[in-house]
């Protein structure tokens, strides 16, 4: 992953404790977190089916799916709840003074 990979994707007074956005980096489609006050980056939709993860639920470091009740945990992608078994692919987040920037692999 090299400097030119990462993307601005927010500026960080966007996202407050507990909130997710969706942008569009090219052709992926993310989901952006703030929990904790850190930053988190997965892919926008749901491993089980088409849904859009920006439109779940953040409870604690778990994003719930909209839909069906599936859940990830946001630092890791990681399935943590049926429907869903596989996990969501994350991506690096690093802050540059006030800009949230994302790191996609071109
Ligand atoms: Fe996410 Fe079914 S689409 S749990």
């Amino acid at each position: 992953m090299t400097e030119a990979d990462y993307h601005r994707v927010a500026t960080t007074t966007d996202l407050h404790d507990g909130d997710v956005i969706e942008v569009q980096v090219g052709k992926t489609l993310l989901a952006i977190y703030k929990i904790d006050g850190g930053f988190y980056a997965t892919e926008g939709v749901c491993t089980h089916a088409y849904a859009r993860m920006a439109e779940g639920y953040v409870e604690g470091d778990v994003i719930e799916c909209p839909y069906h009740g599936g859940a990830f945990d946001i630092r890791s992608g990681k399935a943590v709840a049926a429907p869903c078994t596989q996990d969501l692919k994350t991506f690096p987040v690093r802050i540059d003074g006030d800009a949230v920037l994302v790191g996609i692999a071109s």
